[in-house]
């Protein structure tokens, strides 16, 4: 085999997003955005997307670079030829980085017959993932490899969850890296007011858990709220974001929040079936980009 194409999804966090990064339960869920990857055998390197046609450029590409450097420590890669075309907006918080480093190791994995099983691909995920930006829990590399929802650390799936999900982007670039130093700074500096927020958040998580078993949306949309007050005491919320927010709570979400690092990026809405379009048509009247999505099963996969 020559050529392979791999997709992996990106996630959206219900809960437990920067509390995950200090050991608290968290639950996240593969979306139905998707990273492709298409590889080729050849005799150099090639990277192409919308980010622009390069050789092995570790600033334009660092988590394509890192999967090539780090699988030609398992391999003989000669040349490779890559290229990436992608739903999910980039530095969003919608795990991007994630999807495309799954993407990429599952291709030259299956390209070059190297052996990994699923459960390696995220471990060799997560690695290139802290290697690059400092600190990184394995949540969204984890996630984009099996897909669903997972509570983690426990790496428990859950069932999915089938209410509306309308997903609102500022259009702001946010820095993973960045947040959660700030995070880490406040956490320092102030211990006895951050970590309590933060182990609050973690129970927000577990009593969440119950709540998407018994698809208790509802419920589940009322803790969110709180996991979202609770985000922006630890100072990951923007005004862009709370615009989003508060007009998606308006037009009548269950929940709406953060997903991922905050700073900018995007917030998410869980609504009723129904009311997705209203939903939607709120976060766009308030300046932000609409996307309505779904929770999917299908992690990495090859794409026919
Ligand atoms: C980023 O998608 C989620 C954070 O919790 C960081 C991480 O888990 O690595 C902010």
């Amino acid at each position: 085999m020559q050529t392979i194409t791999c997709s992996a999804p990106g996630k959206i966090y219900l809960f437990g997003e920067h509390a995950v990064v200090y050991g608290e339960s968290a639950i996240c869920c593969a979306v139905d955005l998707r990273t492709r990857v298409q590889a080729t055998v050849g005799n150099t390197i090639k990277i192409s997307s919308v980010l622009g046609d390069t050789g092995f450029d570790q600033d334009t590409y660092p988590y394509v670079c890192a999967v090539i450097k780090k699988m030609s420590e398992m391999t003989h890669i000669r040349g490779i030829s890559l290229r990436i075309d992608s739903d999910i907006p980039v530095g969003s918080g919608l795990g991007s980085s994630a999807a495309v480093t799954i993407a990429t190791i599952q291709a030259l994995n299956l390209l070059f017959g190297c052996g990994l099983e699923l459960e390696d691909i995220a471990t060799l995920g997560h690695s290139i993932e802290r290697m690059i930006q400092g600190a990184a829990s394995p949540t969204d590399t984890y996630v984009s490899t099996m897909g669903g929802v997972v509570m983690v650390p426990q790496r428990k799936k859950l069932n999915l969850i089938d209410c509306g999900i309308v997903i609102g982007n500022t259009g702001k670039f946010s820095s993973t890296r960045q947040l959660v130093s700030n995070v880490a700074l406040l956490k320092k500096r102030y211990p006895q007011i951050i970590d309590p927020i933060l182990s609050t958040i973690g129970r927000l998580s577990q009593i969440g858990e119950e709540l998407v078993v018994n698809k208790e949306y509802e419920a589940i949309g009322r803790l969110m709220n709180i996991n979202q007050g609770l985000l922006d005491a630890i100072g990951v919320s923007s005004s862009e974001l709370s615009n989003l927010i508060y007009a998606a709570r308006s037009a009548g979400a269950y929940s709406a929040k953060i997903t991922g690092a905050g700073g900018g990026g995007c917030m998410i809405a869980l609504t009723d079936s129904c009311d997705v379009e209203k939903v939607a048509s709120g976060i766009t009247q308030a300046g932000g980009e609409a996307i309505i999505t779904k929770v999917t099963e299908h992690g990495v996969k090859v794409e026919y």
